[in-house]
């Protein structure tokens, strides 16, 4: 939710007749309230309101930015629209995998054809992809079209690099190669009331040899301990009761920070937050996973019963070259251990097929675990090459014919052993967080479980971002179908 006041308040004692400050937040606010104004013009000069679009590729990391950049828009005098037919559109890019790229490409293709209908139209690129050379000077030549292009490092500078591009109509693109700045205290506009993602870290050290992750979003950087509590006790009192701790790789939080926390410490820390019912976190890389995080977890109320444990291929060999340090037994163990203690634990993953070298025998291996641990569910990607990293120069790049064949079998052994697992709930009673009407039917309530699976069952809208007891009726392939439970209270 836009702290509305607040911002406006801020605004009242910005002088824009004044240079610029310097420092930041502040300076962003003084290009909002200049942004506004800018805004105010174009609507008179239109005769009508103006609407943003603001579209979101790729992880959760990029859905927490693209809340971001939307609190700036409204916050600037725009009114969200539900497609790219609009007046502002950004597109918050990923570039993890190829044809994460190509899509934005061809989307484009279409923008402009918006915007020749729709002269004063402003199109922004930002994310991921916008962080590689090629990707910009592409859009330089070939897509003039485009008003604004920024990246991962200066998401925070929005409000000044849009009234940068209004004044000098003409393509402004700024783009940095890294930072060791954290800007916070922006506005920002949640998709849920009753939800939200909250950074804890940014960036990533491990340089998976196939990942473009670490040169896009640069080193890891943690967010001090008490500026995310902070964060999430005003969310708390703004009625927000499920928080998901994001980084990319949240095992390793606190590290390189002046005083060194770990990622256990602060989860015990956020767990005394009253009104916060449910924590989740992603992603966890199995070599950082500590007992001490098992030990939180198992003795905590509110994190939720589910981990995604990404493994990405289940031979040590592959593994290996892949700079992921641990073995295939290490991760199996590793499991066993969340296991054992945390029996309802559901456990989903990523795995990659195709890796250069990835032979039938390494392969047999990553189905092995898959067996083995018996996924709730896993995310199946072919590898795809991606330029800079050490991956893409490796010499036996894996034929597109075996990766297909091999992707085939893993998605049925995936989805076989998911189907079998969804099940195991049906008959008992457990707490949901409701969080939408059914889109297929307007009786229903849908809701996630602790261990995030969907639950659908008959209930009233003011149910929604509220924790209720659902006593699951039957398994319907991946979610259930249940009934809600009314206290003696409430009948
Ligand atoms: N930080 C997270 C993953 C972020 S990227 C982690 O380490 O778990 C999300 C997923 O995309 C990865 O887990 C991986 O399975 C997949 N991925 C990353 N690079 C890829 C590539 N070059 N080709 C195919 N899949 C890739
Ligand atoms: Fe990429 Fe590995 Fe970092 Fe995840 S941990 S973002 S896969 S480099
Ligand atoms: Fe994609 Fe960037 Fe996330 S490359 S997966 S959006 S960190």
């Amino acid at each position: 939710m836009l702290d509305k006041e607040k911002t406006e308040e801020i605004f009242q004692n910005i002088n824009l007749n004044e240079p610029a400050p310097e420092k930041e937040p502040d300076r962003q606010y003084y290009f909002m309230k200049k942004a506004r104004l800018y805004v105010q013009q174009l609507k008179q000069q239109m005769g009508r309101e103006l609407t943003f679009f603001v579209k979101t590729f790729g992880c959760q990391m990029n859905a927490r930015d693209s809340e971001k950049l939307t609190g700036i828009l409204e916050t600037i005098g725009y009114l969200p629209a539900d497609s790219e037919k609009a007046d502002f559109v950004v597109y918050n890019t990923c570039t993890v995998r190829e044809n994460a790229n190509n899509k934005v490409y061809g989307k484009l293709g279409y923008l402009h054809g918006y915007k020749d209908k729709n002269p004063e139209m402003m199109i922004a690129l930002c994310g991921c992809m916008m962080q590689e050379e090629t990707v910009v000077e592409k859009l330089k030549s070939s897509y003039r079209f485009v008003d604004l292009i920024f990246g991962t490092h200066n998401i925070f500078q929005f409000a000044e690099l849009i009234v940068k591009s209004m004044e000098e109509k003409q393509m402004t693109v700024e783009i940095w190669e890294g930072t060791e700045q954290i800007v916070e205290n922006l506005p920002n506009e949640r998709k849920y009331p009753f939800k939200s993602g909250v950074n804890v870290m940014y960036g990533c050290n491990n340089f998976c040899s196939y990942c473009i992750v670490p040169y896009v979003r640069g080193r890891e950087r943690s967010r001090q301990p008490e500026e995310i509590l902070k964060e999430i006790r005003s969310f708390a009192a703004d009625g927000v009761v499920e928080i998901m701790l994001l980084g990319q790789n949240v095992n390793s939080y606190g590290k390189t920070l002046e005083h060194p926390v770990t990622f256990a410490a602060l989860l015990r820390e956020i767990e005394k937050i009253k009104g916060i019912e449910r924590i989740r976190f992603m992603t966890s890389h199995p070599k950082d996973l500590s007992d001490e995080l098992i030990e939180v977890m198992a003795a905590s109320e509110k994190i939720c019963r589910h981990i995604h444990l990404p493994l990405q291929s289940g031979s040590s060999r592959i593994l290996n070259q892949m700079n992921r340090h641990y073995t295939k037994e290490q991760y199996l163990e590793l499991v066993e251990k969340i296991r054992t203690a945390m029996p309802d634990m559901a456990i989903t993953t990523d795995i990659i097929v195709g890796f250069p070298g990835e032979t039938e025998e390494d392969f047999e291996e990553t189905m092995d675990v898959v067996k083995k641990v018996g996924y709730d569910s896993a995310f199946t990607f072919v590898y795809s090459k991606r330029t800079g990293t050490p991956a893409a120069i490796m010499e036996n790049q894996v034929s597109e014919e075996t990766v297909k064949d091999r992707f085939g079998r893993l998605l049925a052994a995936v989805q076989e052993i998911a189907s079998e697992k969804s099940g195991r709930f049906t008959g008992t009673c457990q707490k949901i967080l409701v969080e939408t009407v059914n889109e297929q039917d307007d009786k229903l309530l849908t809701g996630r479980m602790s261990n995030n699976s969907v639950v659908h069952f008959k209930g009233d809208a003011s149910l929604i971002g509220t924790i209720v007891d659902v006593a699951l009726k039957e398994c319907k392939g991946f979610y259930y179908m249940g009934e809600l439970i009314l206290h003696e209270t409430e009948k």
